[in-house]
């Protein structure tokens, strides 16, 4: 079963070294079909135009709504009954949870925005969400999308290689939820800086313990 995820931008070409990459790269035409659609190729309005000028003034261009609702139109023949996500920094806040939230999903899609962000009536009445990767503003929704794409996209089975481990990770119930042990590779002394002696003692249970210590001391600090 694949994911279906389309992403609405203004500028598709952001997404190129994403997808050409792990994981995208591994899950594409397989655990997941990304579309990435451009509000300019179903706007109704001449020479491309898919913002204006807010109303009550102020600087900055907002997305209008009825080229969203032109966009969506085109694409699902009307507002989809799958989720559709508008990125915006006054959405609930992205986390683990939500990206495994979003990850289950057969459907779904992302909508960006640029300059002053979305007319209202899209957060509204177009989406079903919205969501905020972080309390700051970015210049633009996709980033947030890339973000959103990479962190579901590695959830999807095929997206890690061997020497990757999904399983356990950072907020993985592997580890309740906590965060990950401090890792360490070749050489085992730099500078001075030793790596902790258990860690080549080659004694898997006492890895083992000495990792889950570590996350749990972590991830209460
Ligand atoms: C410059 S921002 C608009 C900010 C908006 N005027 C405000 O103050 O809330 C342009 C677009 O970038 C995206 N964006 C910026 N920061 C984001 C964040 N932290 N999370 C999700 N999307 C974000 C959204 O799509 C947003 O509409």
């Amino acid at each position: 079963m694949s994911l279906h995820l389309d992403v609405f931008t203004l500028v598709p070409s952001a997404f190129a070294w994403l997808t050409e990459r792990r994981p995208l790269s591994a899950v594409l035409g397989t655990g997941l079909d990304l579309r990435l659609l451009n509000y300019r190729d179903f706007t109704p309005l001449k020479g491309g135009q898919v913002d204006d000028e807010p109303y009550g003034g102020g600087a900055g261009m907002v997305l209008r709504v009825d080229v969203a609702a032109a966009a969506l139109d085109t694409v699902y023949g009307g507002i989809p009954d799958h989720r559709v996500v508008a990125l915006t920094p006054q959405g609930r806040q992205l986390d683990q949870a939500v990206v495994e939230e979003l990850a289950a999903e057969e459907r779904l899609t992302l909508l960006s925005a640029r300059f002053e962000g979305f007319d209202e009536r899209i957060v509204r009445h177009l989406a079903s969400d919205a969501i905020s990767i972080g309390r700051y503003v970015l210049s633009g929704g996709e980033l947030p999308a890339m973000v959103i794409v990479d962190a579901v996209a590695r959830l999807l089975p095929g997206a890690l290689g061997d020497e990757e481990s999904g399983r356990i990770e950072s907020f993985s119930a592997e580890l309740d939820g906590g965060l990950e042990y401090p890792q360490y590779t070749r050489p085992a002394e730099f500078r001075g800086w030793q790596v902790p002696e258990v860690l080549m003692s080659g004694d898997h249970a006492r890895i083992d313990e000495w990792r889950r210590a570590e996350s749990r001391a972590r991830s209460a600090a």
